[in-house]
């Protein structure tokens, strides 16, 4: 089975490494990078992408315990 990891990067987007496929709510496959980063403060404009807009809006990304 291949290793997919996702981390929660410090006050950033999911980082994604290893195989995966990622699809619209039909199942379609969206293009996507080499490098994943998938936003994790929804403003990003390229969703389900980062777009670096979290280092514009100041996001906490602190995770809960
Ligand atoms: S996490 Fe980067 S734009 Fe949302």
């Amino acid at each position: 089975m291949p290793d997919v990891t996702i981390t929660a990067t410090k006050n950033g987007p999911y980082a994604v490494t290893g195989p995966v496929t990622i699809t619209d709510h039909n199942g379609r496959k969206i293009d996507q990078p080499a490098q994943i980063a998938l936003c994790r403060c929804g403003q990003s404009a390229n969703k389900p992408y980062c777009d670096g807009m979290h280092l514009s809006i100041d996001f906490d990304g602190t995770l809960a315990k």
